[in-house]
């Protein structure tokens, strides 16, 4: 057989080969491209072929051997595309999706109750014209006890068992100190200073159903001319009623804090019971909710703040103690948990 003839069988065959091929046949179509057109492949096997034949043939056989290569080429090509195409559409075949169903639902949580309470009681002051501001965890001795008038030496230290970093650094153990950093930058020739600042605190504690080493509360502070202890009784039967309903009443029970005086511990009469007494207050018919007075003078003073002409009040509340109370949360562990299904019970 001549070349010629040789490589028209090659042609024919290889294409009839090809037609054949389908989604399923990506390697054979591979393996037969290497098979024919490879370095060893049929075709470099018949140009060898090439040296048998006379100088006047060489070259027309030659060009149509280029030729048939050139066409094999582009046969493989299109094969190709086609094998390739069929392989897509099986695959789109298989995954193929139904466009109508409903989707799927994706699980979203909810806010934290801490964060709704303490955004809820946010709300309530921004309302009256106060300023939420932003304390330290990380605080220093200073702000958290001497300039709240607890100097190095002072035994009400003892009330708030403290985690500390240096002798100089710690965890702040309430949010009292943000009252001298933010009274340090008020302007007070410019107005009243009413801020709440709520935040995390530490206290060196064993963790109970009522314990926590960290919890939340709110600061909050008033201080300008002529502020009294009325405006501070007036504000916390308001925040009460918000948040435990437009019936209830406070009562406040003398206390003590080195940084207000007088100070007072604030009870808001039973939102269960009404006040006959029940297991929620312990058959009191009150329940403690925050502490709180009248700003202490030498507190005013270290902030460069004439006490003679200014005077404030300031109060501290629990965040958790407050969720609880209105949730009927029995452990405080719950809340940091990060157990969803404690937290859906308050979306
Ligand atoms: N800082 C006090 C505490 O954590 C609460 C408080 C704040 C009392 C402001 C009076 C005034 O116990």
């Amino acid at each position: 057989m001549d070349l010629k003839t040789q490589l028209k069988e090659l042609q024919e065959a290889t294409q009839a080969q090809l037609k054949q091929m389908n989604g399923n046949h990506a390697k054979e179509l591979q393996d037969l491209r290497v098979q024919v057109l490879g370095k060893k492949g049929s075709l470099t096997e018949l140009l060898k072929g090439l040296k048998d034949l006379s100088n006047e043939e060489r070259p027309a056989v030659g060009k149509l051997v280029n030729e048939m290569r050139d066409i094999l080429t582009a046969s493989f090509e299109e094969q190709a595309k086609i094998v390739e195409a069929a392989v897509i559409n099986a695959k789109l075949e298989a995954e193929s999706l139904d466009v109508t169903l409903p989707g799927r639902p994706i699980a979203a949580g909810n806010r934290h109750v801490l964060t709704q309470t303490s955004e809820e009681i946010e709300d309530i002051f921004l309302g009256m014209g106060y300023q939420v501001v932003d304390g330290f965890e990380v605080e220093q001795d200073f702000y958290n006890f001497e300039r709240m008038n607890l100097p190095k030496d002072h035994p009400a230290r003892d009330m708030q068992d403290t985690f500390y970093i240096t002798e100089e650094i710690l965890l702040r153990t309430h949010t009292s100190p943000v009252q001298a950093r933010t009274m340090d930058q008020h302007d007070f020739s410019k107005g009243p200073l009413k801020m709440i600042s709520p935040g995390r605190v530490f206290r060196r504690d064993t963790d109970d159903a009522t314990h926590s080493h960290q919890f939340h509360q709110i600061e909050g502070l008033v201080v300008g001319e002529n502020i009294s202890m009325a405006d501070l009784k007036g504000t916390l039967e308001l925040i009460s009623q918000k948040m435990f309903g437009a019936e209830r009443k406070i009562r406040l029970r003398p206390s003590y804090f080195p940084f207000t005086e007088p100070s007072v511990e604030v009870d808001v009469s039973c939102f269960k019971c009404g006040g006959d007494g029940c297991n929620v207050c312990k058959k009191t018919g009150w329940i403690e909710i925050l502490g709180a007075g009248m700003v202490h003078p030498q507190v005013l003073e270290m902030s460069g703040v004439d006490s003679e002409k200014y005077s404030g009040f300031a109060f501290g509340l629990g965040q958790e103690r407050i969720a609880m109370l209105r949730y009927g949360i029995n452990d405080i562990r719950g809340f940091y948990l990060g157990d969803a299904r404690f937290s859906e019970q308050f979306n």
